[in-house]
C-alpha cells in the first residue's frame, strides 16, 4: 500500500496553479445524461472523476478522455441506456447516486445502489428521494438498491427541502431540467459547485434561475452540443492557502476567482495571514504570529467542513485556544487522534474542537481516514519535526490531482513510496 513521507520545518516558495473542482465536475457529469453531446474543459484527473465515468460508460455513455488537456468529449445517441448505478461504484463514490435524477427523468426508471456507510457520518440519502417523490416518481428501496419508476415521466413541483443539502439540491435540478413544467425548489444548497451545475445547464439551453436559497427549473429543453469549462477547485484553493500560511515564505495560488472564497480568506487575514487579493490569484506572505479564532461550518457562504481539518492544523500554531463546532457531519472529527499523536493539543466536546496553541509538531507515522483529513496529515507533516509518514493515501488521490509535484514545486520535501 502506497505511503507518503513528507519531510517537515521546510520553508515553501513559489506558485500553486488550482485544478478543476471536483465537487463540480461529479454532478456536471451526471447531467451530462441529459446531452447528446458535450465537451467539458479543465476536469481534475483524480479517482472520483474516473469512478464517475466508469459508471457513465458503463451505464452506456461514450466517453472520451484527453488526459494532456484535462477534458473529455461525452456523446449518447443511443435511445435506451442500461439504467442501472452497480454497488461496486457507488459504495466508493456516494456522488454516484447523482446519476438516479438523470436517468429517472430521462428513461422512465433507475435501479441505483445505496451509497452505504462513510467515515465522516451516516450521510442518509432521504432528501434526494424526497424531492424525486414530489416529482412523481415511484420508490421502494430493495436488497441495498433503490428502485425508481416514474411511468409517465417526472412532473415539475413545489419542493421546500427541510434541509440544505447540496446532493439533494443537485440531483433535484437534473431531475427537474428533464420534468414536465416548473419545478420551484426552497431551501437549497447554493454552494458555487452547485452554481455551476447552473451554469452548465443553462449553457445547454435549460432556463433556471436562483433567488437567495430557491432555485427555478423549467423543464424539458433540447440540449445543444457545447463545451464547458469546469470551475476552480475551491476547497484545493483553500488547502494550499493554509498550508501556504503554515509554512510558506511567499506562495502564489493561481486560477482561482478569490472573491468565491471570501469567507475562507477573510477568516485567515483575522488569524493574521497577510495575503494580496488579485484577479485571478491569492498571494500569501510569511506569517509570523497567528491568531486564534473560533469556527462553525456550515452551507455556503458559512465556512466549508472540508477545510475543518486543514484549518485544524493552523490553530495548533495560534496564540491561545481556538475553537471549531462542526455541524454539518456528525463524525468529522477522525484526524485529531493522529494529530494528537504528532503532539497536537486538542479536546472534543461533542461537536467542538478545542485547539490549544502553539505548540510543536513531531514527525510520526499516521494513517489517514478520509479525503480532508488526509490531507490535514500532509499540511502538518509540512510543520512537523523530522519526517511524517503518512498510510492510506489512496483517501488523497481521490480528490487532490498532482498533490506532491505541486507542493514540491514550492520546495516542499515529500515523496511518495
Ligand atoms: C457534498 O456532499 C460534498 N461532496 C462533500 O464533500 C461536502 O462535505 C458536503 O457536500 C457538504 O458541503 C460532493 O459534492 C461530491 P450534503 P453531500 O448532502 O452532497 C445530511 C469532499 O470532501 N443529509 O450537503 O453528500 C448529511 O448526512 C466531500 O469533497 C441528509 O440527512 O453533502 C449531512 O449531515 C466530503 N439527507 C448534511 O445533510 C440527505 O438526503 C449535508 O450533506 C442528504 C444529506
Amino acid at each position: 500500500m502506497q505511503k507518503l513521507i513528507v519531510k517537515g520545518k521546510k520553508f515553501l516558495s513559489g506558485s500553486i496553479s488550482i485544478s478543476g473542482s471536483k465537487n463540480a465536475t461529479l454532478p456536471i457529469l451526471a447531467a451530462s445524461l441529459l446531452c447528446k453531446k458535450v465537451k467539458i474543459t479543465n476536469i481534475p484527473l483524480v479517482k472520483d472523476v474516473f469512478t464517475m465515468i466508469e459508471l457513465l460508460s458503463s451505464i452506456g455513455l461514450n466517453i472520451k478522455i484527453n488526459k494532456n488537456e484535462n477534458s473529455l468529449k461525452i456523446s449518447n445517441f443511443k435511445r435506451r441506456l442500461n439504467t442501472i448505478a452497480p454497488y461496486n461504484l457507488v459504495k466508493t463514490m456516494r456522488a454516484g447516486v447523482l446519476v438516479l435524477g438523470p436517468l429517472l427523468a430521462k428513461f422512465k426508471k433507475a435501479k441505483v445502489s445505496l451509497p452505504g456507510g462513510c467515515a465522516i457520518g451516516s450521510r442518509p440519502v432521504d432528501l434526494h428521494l424526497f424531492a424525486l417523490k414530489k416529482m412523481g416518481a415511484k420508490i421502494k428501496i430493495k436488497n441495498g438498491y433503490i428502485h425508481a419508476s416514474a411511468k409517465n415521466g417526472l412532473i415539475g413541483a413545489n419542493i421546500n427541502f427541510p434541509k440544505i443539502s447540496v446532493g439533494a439540491t443537485e440531483n433535484a435540478i437534473i431531475a427537474a431540467a428533464h420534468a414536465k413544467g416548473k419545478t420551484t425548489l426552497w431551501n437549497c444548497s447554493i454552494e458555487p459547485e452547485v452554481q455551476d451545475l447552473i451554469f452548465f445547464l443553462n449553457n445547454l439551453g435549460c432556463n433556471i434561475r436562483l433567488k437567495k436559497r430557491n432555485i427555478v427549473i423549467v423543464g424539458m429543453f433540447e440540449p445543444k452540443s457545447i463545451s464547458y469549462e469546469i470551475m476552480f477547485d475551491r476547497i484545493e484553493a483553500g488547502t494550499y492557502l493554509i498550508a501556504s500560511a503554515l509554512a510558506g515564505k511567499k506562495i502564489s495560488i493561481l486560477k482561482v476567482k478569490p472573491s468565491v472564497i471570501d469567507t475562507e480568506i477573510k477568516i485567515l487575514k483575522k488569524m493574521g495571514v497577510k495575503n494580496t487579493r488579485k484577479k485571478n490569484k491569492i498571494i500569501i506572505h510569511k506569517s509570523n504570529k497567528i491568531n486564534k479564532t473560533n469556527i462553525v461550518t456550515a452551507p455556503y457562504p458559512g465556512f466549508p467542513t472540508d477545510l475543518q481539518a486543514q484549518m485544524m492544523v493552523l490553530m495548533t500554531k495560534a496564540q491561545g485556544i481556538s475553537k471549531i463546532k462542526e455541524n454539518i457531519f456528525e463524525n468529522r472529527f477522525m484526524h485529531v487522534p493522529e494529530l494528537k499523536r504528532m503532539g497536537a493539543k486538542i479536546k472534543i466536546k461533542n461537536n467542538t474542537a478545542f485547539i490549544e496553541g502553539p505548540c510543536k509538531l513531531s514527525g510520526a507515522e499516521v494513517m489517514a481516514t478520509d479525503l480532508r483529513a488526509s490531507v490535514s496529515l500532509v499540511l502538518a507533516g509540512l510543520i512537523a519535526e523530522n519526517k511524517t509518514v503518512i498510510n492510506r493515501i489512496y483517501h488523497l488521490d481521490r480528490g487532490y490531482e498532482n498533490l506532491e509535484k505541486k507542493l514540491r514545486k514550492c520546495k516542499a520535501v515529500i515523496q511518495r513510496l
